[in-house]
């Protein structure tokens, strides 16, 4: 289904705070007075064909793990629609922080995900170019598509992006209304399964939602990001349950 091969997503990641003890060495909680600017990258020897190279006990499930993510979204990842979850975002008049992580951008918020029964706490959104989808024990994710108009939200989050285009820097974003936001999670499909974190250690049993349809952003805002944003997404995996394409490279050589 090429129409969802796009080039941007935002992601926003969720706890749930009963898993969160086990969810040793991700990036559930912490977030210390500096940024942590990230060791792994996405090209050469730090890139995701790596990962499992940088660190072969934390990284194991990069490379062994069936269940990883990004997955191409297509007929056979099931679908439910948006009103069967409750999504909630707090509000940020005043704009909230806005971090260059070195591999991605952030913006912390405090939210929460209701969805088959368990109830998930936001901690933060990210942005990745091209399109994929991102960390946690649960993650709400919006692709994005190229158009004249861009979504407020995203217009209000990137304004000062040209600030932070040094890893480790912040600013401030403008004002962040998510009201807009949870209603197109909740008046459209979303297609969800259990994946993995897209990033190292890659652990599994991440809760993906995914708006089948994607949000929109202008050239100018988009550029504007890719200035900052290198690419910064991994590949897509194998299908959900087949064998992780590393350890079946490894195999044949
Ligand atoms: C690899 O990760 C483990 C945690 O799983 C950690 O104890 C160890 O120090 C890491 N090794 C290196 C070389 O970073
Ligand atoms: C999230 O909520 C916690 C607890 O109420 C608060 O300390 C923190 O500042 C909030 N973070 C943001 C980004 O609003």
């Amino acid at each position: 289904m090429t129409r969802f091969a796009q080039f941007a997503a935002i992601a926003l990641s969720l706890a749930a705070p009963a898993l969160a003890a086990c969810d040793y060495g991700t990036h559930l909680n912490p977030r210390s007075e500096s940024v942590p600017i990230s060791t792994f990258g996405y090209t050469g020897l730090t890139g995701p064909l790596n990962w499992f190279g940088l660190n072969t006990t934390a990284n194991k499930m990069c490379a062994t793990g069936k269940f990883q993510s990004p997955v191409n979204l297509d007929s056979s990842i099931s679908t439910v629609h948006g009103s069967s979850v409750t999504f909630k975002v707090d509000s940020y008049p005043f704009g909230s922080e806005f971090e260059n992580l070195g591999t991605t951008v952030e913006v912390p918020v405090n939210g929460s995900l209701v969805s088959d029964g368990k109830t998930y706490k936001l901690a933060q959104f990210h942005f990745h170019t091209p399109s994929e989808h991102h960390k946690s024990t649960a993650v709400v994710a919006f692709l994005i598509d190229l158009g004249l108009i861009s979504d407020p939200l995203l217009t209000a989050v990137f304004a000062s992006v040209g600030m932070i285009a040094e890893p480790g820097s912040t600013t401030t974003t403008g004002p962040l209304v998510f009201g807009p936001l949870e209603n197109h999670l909740h008046s459209n499909t979303i297609f969800r399964y259990s994946g993995s974190l897209t990033t190292p250690p890659c652990s599994e049993g991440v809760s993906w939602h995914i708006s089948t349809k994607p949000l929109q952003i202008d050239e100018i805002t988009y550029q504007r990001v890719r200035n900052v944003v290198k690419f910064n997404s991994r590949y897509t995996q194998n299908s959900l349950g087949e064998v992780n394409l590393l350890q079946n490279a490894a195999n044949e050589l």
